[in-house]
């Protein structure tokens, strides 16, 4: 493939930082536009550029870019239908492809979805407002937003838009440190909490498959306006899921399943940010891979293959406790006094 001039919006992150290395790997040029604020300490490249700018504001993005002309433009940080607008307002004219970085959120904030959940499932009526929702309420319903802006601008003027709906994204360096709430829990030799049966499916993702789909789009002109699902392999339910993450680490964690409804009244349970547990999905999170299999040929890494070098990632790099740890010891309080509150009940 010729080597083509790309943009990527938010291209100092967790994706973005490795769908830059994979871009310049195939000897395109890139420029990420961040607000400088994020350093991403090895990546070097004659063929990279920076330029600085809030994306949110459309006038300092528009002069950030000047006159420049992108074959293709990634956003990889647009939470907010305006700030898909302005990207509309920005590049039309002056962009071939223009690749959305979406979620499957938009799915996840609709009752009205049957798994494995399809692209097409995409416009389920909303769910009522539900402030636990594990996919992000607030989020999923502005990414949906995000995405209207941009079918819009494609069905009206012929926006050349792409985009992934990735699931749960994984891997070393995932600044949201999901396996690493169960890798600290098991590692410390206590038993785990796990909110409900446990038993719903879900999957995730690697960040190199994610970054990989997003270079792969390039070379597959028909992915123009075209959504797809990304999403590992494996289903997995929360106690399976466990007991994998245990093989891996050398050990048999005891797993105490607690009430939905108790667990949501435990003080320790949430945060600002939602539900502090992760991958407690409360329902069946079954996303379909096999549009993108087929019109991309994706392959992806087996969770055998990317866990243990996250595990390994983890414990050499993370100083930090996990989400909620400080508050560990009141977890092995409840735990305690749940088992024998059950168990007296069992008798
Ligand atoms: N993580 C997941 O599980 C998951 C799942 C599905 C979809 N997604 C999607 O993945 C995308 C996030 O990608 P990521 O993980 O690479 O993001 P990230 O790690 O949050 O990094 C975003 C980068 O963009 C820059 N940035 C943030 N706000 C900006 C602004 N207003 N203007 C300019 N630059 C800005 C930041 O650098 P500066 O601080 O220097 O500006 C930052 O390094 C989102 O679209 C999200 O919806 C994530």
């Amino acid at each position: 493939m010729p080597s083509m001039k790309i943009l990527i919006i938010g291209g100092t992150g967790f994706v973005g930082s490795q769908l830059a290395r994979g871009l310049l790997q195939a000897n395109h040029h890139v420029t990420i536009l961040s607000r400088g604020r994020t350093r991403v300490p090895d990546m070097q490249h004659p063929n990279l550029a920076t330029l600085i700018a809030d994306r949110r504001s459309e006038s300092a993005m528009r002069n950030a870019v000047g006159t420049r002309m992108f074959d293709v433009v990634y956003d990889m940080v647009a939470y907010r239908p305006e700030d898909s607008r302005s990207a509309v307002e920005v590049f039309r004219g002056r962009v071939g492809r223009f690749i959305h970085c979406s979620t499957i959120s938009v799915y996840m904030v609709s009752y009205e979805v049957q798994p494995p959940i399809t692209e097409d499932q995409d416009r389920g009526a909303l769910m009522e407002f539900f402030p636990r929702n594990p996919f992000g309420m607030t989020y999923g319903v502005d990414k949906r937003e995000c995405e209207r802006v941009l079918w819009d601008a494609h069905h009206e003027t012929a926006f050349p838009v792409s985009m992934l709906r990735p699931t749960y994204i994984c891997g070393p360096g995932d600044p949201s440190r999901r396996d690493y709430f169960w890798i600290e829990r098991m590692l410390d030799g206590g038993p785990l909490l796990v909110p409900g049966s446990g038993d719903y499916a879900f999957q995730s993702v690697c960040v190199e498959d994610v970054a990989q789909a997003f270079v792969r789009l390039l070379d597959v002109p028909r992915s123009t306006g075209e959504a797809y699902n990304i999403a590992g392999e494996e289903i997995f339910s929360l106690n399976d899921y466990l007991r994998t993450l245990g093989r891996m680490l050398g050990r048999r964690p005891e797993l105490v399943h607690v009430d939905q409804d108790v667990f949501d009244s435990l003080p320790f349970s949430t945060s600002p940010d939602g539900d502090v547990f992760t991958f407690n999905t409360r329902r069946t999170a079954v996303f379909s891979l096999e549009k993108i299999k087929r019109d991309l040929g994706i392959r992806l890494t087996r969770f055998a293959e990317w866990m243990p070098r996250t595990i390994e990632w983890f414990l050499k790099r993370q100083s930090n406790h996990s989400i909620g740890y400080e508050r560990r010891g009141e977890e092995l309080a409840f735990i305690q006094a749940w088992k024998e509150r059950t168990s007296a009940r069992a008798v």
